[in-house]
């Protein structure tokens, strides 16, 4: 899908749809009245027919509107003015492509992203009417035998601004949101994928492949025998029980300075949960091929980032493998030993997230870390607390914590705090070795996070559990390439201080 922003006028536009807000109850957007009155009422009039009320979901397409250039015109409900905000708008947005999408137009100009005629937050208005506008039309179908997608779909939009007065942001707003609708569809890609083809090696191959595409990415990957020399008997206990090798992917971007310490990123890639011998069951295990969703959205970062060329130091650190019942699998009980040095005592092969991220957060010291982010599908606790609304955040630095919902409220992709308290910590206690894999059922996702700090080395850490936000099940099931917003504006406000 291709986006342009430009000044337009909205009735001489020729295009094949316009898309024109509406507000409750019946309110014709100032641009959709401006082009009212070259309708002399039209559009009005089908309003107090009551055609239309302007509820935030609804929509109403017109062919062969009097005296407009356009083709179509599609009118969009945006709710009340008053509670529009970017929530709303990033609705309005959607609701219109999809509609576009299906409609035969190939090309639309949108006057979503500023449907008051405020000419305020021209940035952000932009950013979320792009964003929104790409997450609606994706498909994941080239895995069927005959595409699903409609025969005439939506190639262009182009975000119209108004003729006059400042529209400060627009350009920077096109820039950033295509880099990020671009990092979105990566990981949105690689978590759609079966865990057939998805396989570590897989998302080794992938990272390769992006490193290829600037000269500021460099791309290494730890094969299981380099791993076993740095003692990382943590990770290796969980891809004993698969026939496909784990790897180690680090992804350094250099576009800051030499020396500047680095975000570091890293994102849990399980490729297939299957819990291992304390398996799961049947019901939506198909699900669990979205458990490398984390190691998905750090390759969506550091490739949108590639792409803005930011001036600043990023590294990904992407520990993949399968988990999976065998006769070498890991079994309850089983003490492994850390690159960290602490034993651990394995008494759920199902909590295997945090057995391979241990060992990645300790390898992360090699890259002298300012902050470490790790991302993962990490608890079912955390869909039970969350929903698929908010990521679970928890962090040894507050100021890290506040920059991270800041970044995650203003993406729209956002992310909420849980305490780290040291009282969780006993939780973890072993009687065999210097911790257990699990804290029981009480705070679940807390006691994960719990585990994973005490691995953490001399850098201001933070983690996302996504696993409420990842994907979507039910008739939507799919990924959703969160925490890809979140976690680019995360890397966008860095540079901007
Ligand atoms: N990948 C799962 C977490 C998960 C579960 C994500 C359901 C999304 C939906 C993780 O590896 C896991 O199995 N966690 C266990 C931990 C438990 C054994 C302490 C869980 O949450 O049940
Ligand atoms: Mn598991
Ligand atoms: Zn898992």
């Amino acid at each position: 899908m291709d986006f342009l922003v430009k000044r337009v006028s909205p009735a001489k536009q020729r295009t094949a749809c316009l898309v024109l807000g509406v507000f409750e109850s019946r309110r014709l957007s100032p641009v959709a009245k401006k082009v009212d009155q070259t309708t002399q009422g039209y559009l009005a009039k089908l309003l107090r027919s009551g055609d239309m009320d302007g509820k935030a979901g609804q929509t109403l397409l017109l062919h062969s509107v009097p005296k407009v250039a356009a083709n179509r015109v599609l009118l969009v409900g945006c709710g009340k003015e008053r509670e529009f905000d970017p929530y709303a708008l990033r609705r309005a947005a959607a609701t219109a492509a999809t509609v576009l999408n299906n409609s035969g137009a190939t090309d639309a100009v949108s006057f979503l992203a500023d449907p008051a005629g405020k000419n305020q937050d021209m940035y952000w208005n932009v950013r979320h009417t792009i964003e929104a506008t790409d997450d609606a039309v994706y498909q994941f179908d080239e895995l069927k035998s005959k595409p699903s997608s409609p025969r005439r779909p939506l190639k262009k939009v182009t975000i119209a601004l108004p003729e006059e007065g400042s529209v400060e942001g627009a350009e920077m707003a096109l820039e950033d949101a295509t880099a990020i609708i671009r990092g979105v569809r990566v990981a949105r890609e690689l978590g759609n994928l079966p865990g057939n083809i998805c396989t570590p090696t897989y998302l080794a191959e992938q990272a390769r492949a992006l490193g290829k595409e600037s000269r500021s990415l460099k791309v290494t990957v730890l094969e299981e025998a380099q791993m076993k020399k740095l003692g990382m008997g943590s990770l290796l206990s969980v891809s004993r029980g698969s026939r496909e090798p784990a790897k180690l992917i680090s992804i350094e971007y250099k576009g800051g300075e030499k020396g500047e310490k680095p975000v570091v990123f890293v994102g849990k890639g399980v490729t297939f949960d299957s819990g291992g011998i304390s398996i799961k069951p049947g019901a939506a295990m198909d699900e669990m091929k979205f458990d490398m969703c984390g190691a998905a959205s750090v390759i969506g970062t550091l490739t949108a980032c590639a792409q803005l060329e930011l001036p600043i130091n990023v590294v990904g650190v992407i520990p993949a493998t399968e988990n999976l019942p065998d006769g070498l699998a890991s079994k309850p009980g089983d003490i492994v030993t850390s690159m960290s040095g602490q034993t651990i005592e394995v008494l759920n092969t199902d909590a295997e997230g945090r057995l391979i991220l241990c060992d990645a957060l300790t390898w992360s010291n090699k890259f002298k870390p300012d902050v470490v982010i790790d991302i993962a599908t990490l608890t079912g606790a955390c869909v039970i607390a969350l929903g698929g609304h908010a990521a679970g955040l928890l962090a040894n630095d507050e100021a890290l914590q506040d920059d991270l919902l800041d970044a995650g409220k203003a993406s729209g992709d956002r992310a909420w705090p849980l305490p780290l308290w040291d009282e969780y910590q006993e939780q973890l206690d072993s009687n065999f070795a210097d911790m257990a894999n699990i804290g029981g059922r009480e705070g679940g996702t807390i006691t994960a996070a719990c585990f994973l700090s005490r691995f953490t080395g001399d850098y201001r850490w933070a983690h996302l559990d996504i696993a409420g936000v990842a994907w979507k099940s039910g008739q939507d099931k799919g990924a959703t390439g969160r925490p890809v917003p979140l976690l680019t504006q995360f890397l966008l406000n860095r540079c901007s201080i």
